[in-house]
């Protein structure tokens, strides 16, 4: 596997793959399963893989968020190594903002409901991140995790609206045996937490509506941003402390299985 930092050394990297089909999947780092599924899929598809690790500032509404996001870079590299990953493009903060983020990609509706609703900017700045990746990457495909449900469909419209010549893979969320979809945040639940956290993905798939939802996570002490149905999935986001968790579940079969 090539590590790459430098925009220049990547972009000249990617020129000797010519014409060979690409798979790309962009990641903030802390990578698990989840990642890995998608980095599985690419490789499978396509004749090299590409991924990158950049934790994108301007898509952190929360300066406190940003910095606590985990930072795991030594470890990452050790497991992709065994992951037929080609490339790895790490490029620093300031590389991929010459323009100091005064250009912005913005969506003016999806982008501004549930998550978008409830952290103002994120939107804005995860598609102009995935953009400039698009446009350095040049892949055929791009792998995208249905887990962050919100953000695959507003990658797949950006993608249309601007003609970008990429196609969005989207992919089954993977979860833990408990249920729990995996996540970078997961690690910083405590114990406890982690054991608690069970609850959301079971009484978002098990209740029979929105309301009941709402009222067992309450009992349990969750702080609920939000809990929706929408796209013919229920999708939510809650708090355990100060670590907040989105999950999204297809309901079509879910509504089959009460009757
Ligand atoms: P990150 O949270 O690192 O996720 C990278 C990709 O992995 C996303 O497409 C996400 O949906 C997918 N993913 C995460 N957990 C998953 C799981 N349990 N099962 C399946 N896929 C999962 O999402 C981002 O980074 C950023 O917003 C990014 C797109 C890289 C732009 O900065």
């Amino acid at each position: 596997m090539n590590i790459v930092t430098e925009i220049k050394e990547f972009q000249s990297l990617r020129k000797q793959l010519k014409n060979k089909t690409i798979g790309f999947i962009p990641t903030m780092g802390n990578l698990h399963d989840g990642h890995f599924s998608l980095c599985k899929r690419a490789h499978i598809e396509n004749e090299a893989t590409i991924v990158s690790i950049f934790i994108n500032p301007t898509q952190f509404n929360q300066a406190s968020d940003f910095e606590h996001y985990p930072r795991t870079l030594e470890q990452d590299i050790a497991a992709l190594t065994s992951q037929n990953v080609d490339f790895l493009f790490c490029p620093n903060g300031q590389a991929m903002y010459p323009d100091q983020y005064e250009v912005q990609v913005t969506e003016t509706h999806l982008s501004l409901i549930m998550e978008g609703a409830c952290r103002p900017g994120h939107f804005n700045g995860m598609l102009t991140v995935v953009l400039k990746l698009l446009n350095l990457v040049q892949p055929t495909r791009a792998y995208f995790g249905e887990k962050d449900y919100q953000q695959l469909l507003l990658v797949k419209k950006m993608v249309n609206a601007l003609f970008v010549p990429v196609e969005i893979i989207a992919c089954e969320t993977i979860r833990a045996e408990d249920g729990l979809a995996l996540s970078s945040r997961n690690s910083r639940l405590s114990e406890e937490q982690r054991k608690k956290a069970a609850s959301f993905s079971h009484f978002l798939r098990s209740s029979k509506t929105v309301q009941e939802a709402v009222s067992q996570l309450e009992k349990i002490d969750f702080k609920i941003d939000y809990i929706t149905e929408e796209w013919q999935r229920r999708l939510a986001a809650i708090w355990i402390g100060n670590v907040r968790l989105i999950d999204n579940i297809p309901i079509t079969c879910e509504k089959n299985a009460y009757e």
